[in-house]
């Protein structure tokens, strides 16, 4: 969840890494800092709570020469968002500065034997721990690299690192201990960058070389040594890896969250691109060629958060299509239990960043059990798409915003793609229904377009929606998941309470706190399901509730039992989660825009959860 960068080279590095920080600020983003090595004097440390821009602030008014260091920006896991918890710590001699992602989960033990030994220590964090542990093995005689690996060696928990010590100014020693986020070394020509996530070092080079689990590095500006925990030399390959990884900035609109809303209709055409032809209606996904379906006799799918709820929506398609049982899980609670997962089980995980720590775990816990695995990502070549048997790159482009959008509607797409696949493979549909189904689908950009023609309505609505301190969404059936996301969008982002029930379940338990303060979003596509959403909205008004109904166009009699319509244009019903979610991420946005949120930046989230 935390961001940390590293440079050395020849160039000053506080640029440098202030840069990085602001490209991973999305990781967290309450207090940030960075040390700074020259030759070989003591390094200098600026740190500040709160965002990088205070950082830029200190450094702008500091002279910090030197060409190699480390920074960090913090999302907190143990100790509050203080400049004293904020990274780089230090160790008792400050020769030794870290930055660290994950955490410590014996912190409390290795504190309490190194306090013994008489070291002091500055900060409520588990972090502390590591810079005076790696002293502690300095004084007992290893030089800087061993210490860090015998440090390692004695750190439980998911955790990655970069520490330099005075003594050898031009070098950084990293390690990656488990899924606590990634390490990616980026070579430069004489400049080495290391950095949690690509977009830090991609305005430097994209020639990289990945860090996995249990592996240590040393990077000086020329050369990089890479080493396994337990100290065997190893060889690793740089590759050059796509540039189209890269933000290009807010352009135009005023947060990232609003253009990422709006470039929905062309992410969905990247993501159907190379996979369908309209002309014929025909699909093909080339990375799925050498999956073999047959002997699978259950689908798992796999997520948190926002995957989780597009991995609801995806087993009514994939049960639909493909006739094949389908459960879904949330990672964190699959990874506990101990799951009937054998290889006639398909594992499907979502993972938009490829870095949740509870779904990586829960993807290893299928892969030692033999199952297959499918897994959907944005970016390429992360800890994901490294465990799957099989990758789909979900192509939406960079999402910076925490609140997922264009992310959540491609994965959709993409897993609509793979329910008609597996309907394919396995036989289920005719070839009529294929072409349906895909005749239907190339519609999809150009409706959601239309979607996002006419924003203004969302203004009032936010204008008359915005004080309220509750709200419940409802939806049925393939739109149930779609009212879970409305609600979980909204508390995201403009920190109101919200709930997304199945309509069916209001009467066990929601019906008691409808009143005229609790706004009712209903989510009411005409289907066969219809005239019992209207039944709910129906009860719901009774009970004086404000009332903001998503309905289809041409629905003449909802704006009678509605205090407010949102009146989207004909699709497939299988289509409409994807539809009704546009006008939820807009509802949300206006919304928090309107109290004055941080819409990007939302309190105490980040966009990778990188620890459980
Ligand atoms: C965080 C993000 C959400 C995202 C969830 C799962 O909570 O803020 O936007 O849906 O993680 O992320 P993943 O990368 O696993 O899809």
């Amino acid at each position: 969840m935390c961001g940390i960068i590293g440079y050395t080279g020849n160039k000053p590095a506080k640029d440098i890494i202030l840069s990085g920080l602001s490209r991973l600020e999305y990781r967290g983003y309450d207090s940030s800092g960075m040390a700074i090595y020259n030759n070989g004097s003591y390094p200098k440390i600026l740190k500040s709570a709160g965002k990088i821009s205070e950082l830029a602030d200190l450094i702008s008014e500091s002279n910090l020469e030197g060409t190699t260091g480390i920074g960090h920006t913090r999302w907190a896991t143990h100790g509050p968002p203080t400049k004293d918890n904020a990274h780089p710590h230090q160790d008792c001699s400050e020769e030794i500065s870290i930055v660290h992602n994950g955490i410590v989960e014996n912190f409390k033990e290795l504190k309490t034997d190194l306090e013994n030994k008489g070291h002091t220590f500055e900060s409520d964090t588990d972090t502390e721990c590591i810079p005076h542990l790696i002293e502690q093995y300095l004084k007992d005689g290893d030089d800087f690299l061993e210490s860090v690996r015998k440090t390692a060696k004695a750190l439980q928990g998911a955790n990655a690192i970069l520490a330099v010590h005075k003594n050898n100014p031009d070098t950084i020693v990293a390690f990656r201990l488990g899924y606590a986020g990634g390490l990616v070394i980026g070579n430069a020509n004489e400049e080495m960058l290391i950095a949690s996530d690509l977009p830090a070092i991609t305005p430097y080079t994209n020639n990289v070389t990945y860090i996995e689990p249990g592996e240590i590095a040393a990077i000086n500006a020329t050369s990089a040594s890479f080493y396994s925990i337990d100290g065997k030399s190893i060889s690793k390959k740089f590759v050059i890896t796509p540039r189209n990884q890269i933000d290009s900035g807010k352009g135009r609109y005023r947060h990232y969250m609003l253009k990422e809303i709006n470039q929905q209709p062309e992410s969905i055409m990247q993501t159907l691109s190379g996979r369908v032809s309209f002309n014929n209606l025909t699909i093909d996904l080339p990375e799925l060629s050498d999956f073999n379906a047959d002997k699978i006799n259950r689908v798992v799918i796999i997520g948190m958060g926002t995957s989780l709820h597009a991995a609801m929506v995806a087993r009514y398609w994939i049960e639909s299509f493909a006739k094949i049982p389908t459960e879904i899980d949330n990672s964190s609670e699959f990874r506990y239990r101990d799951p009937l997962v054998d290889d006639k089980t398909l594992i499907v995980s979502i993972c938009q960043s490829g870095e949740t720590a509870d779904t990586l775990a829960a993807m290893e816990l299928a892969r030692n059990k033999g199952a297959q695995q499918i897994t959907l990502c944005n970016y390429e070549n992360t800890q994901s798409t490294r465990i799957a048997d099989y990758s789909m790159q979900i192509k939406a482009g960079p999402e910076i915003a925490v609140a997922a959008s264009k992310t959540f509607t491609c994965s959709l797409v993409l897993l609509y793609l793979l329910a008609i696949e597996l309907g394919v493979k396995l036989n289920r549909l005719t070839t009529k229904e294929i072409q349906n189904k895909i005749s239907e689908l190339s519609k999809l950009p150009d409706l959601i377009g239309q979607i996002l023609y006419d924003p203004n309505q969302y203004d009032e609505l936010a204008k008359s929606l915005s004080h309220y301190h509750n709200f419940l969404f409802l939806g049925r059936g393939i739109n149930h998941p779609i009212a879970m996301e409305g609600a979980l969008k909204l508390k995201e982002i403009s920190y109101i309470h919200a709930e997304g029930y199945p309509a069916g379940e209001m009467k066990h338990g929601p019906i008691s706190l409808i009143d005229e303060n609790m706004p009712v979003v209903a989510i009411a596509p005409s289907s066969d399901l219809y005239e019992k959403m209207e039944s709910n909205i129906n009860e719901c008004k009774a009970r004086g509730a404000p009332i903001l109904s998503v309905v289809t166009e041409g629905n003449d009699t909802i704006s009678n039992i509605s205090d407010h319509c949102i009146y989207l244009p004909e699709s497939s019903h299988e289509l409409s989660p994807i539809l009704n979610s546009l006008p939820l991420q807009l509802l949300s946005y206006h919304i928090a825009v309107t109290r004055g949120c941080d819409v990007d930046q939302p309190r105490n989230l980040a966009k990778s959860v990188t620890v459980e």
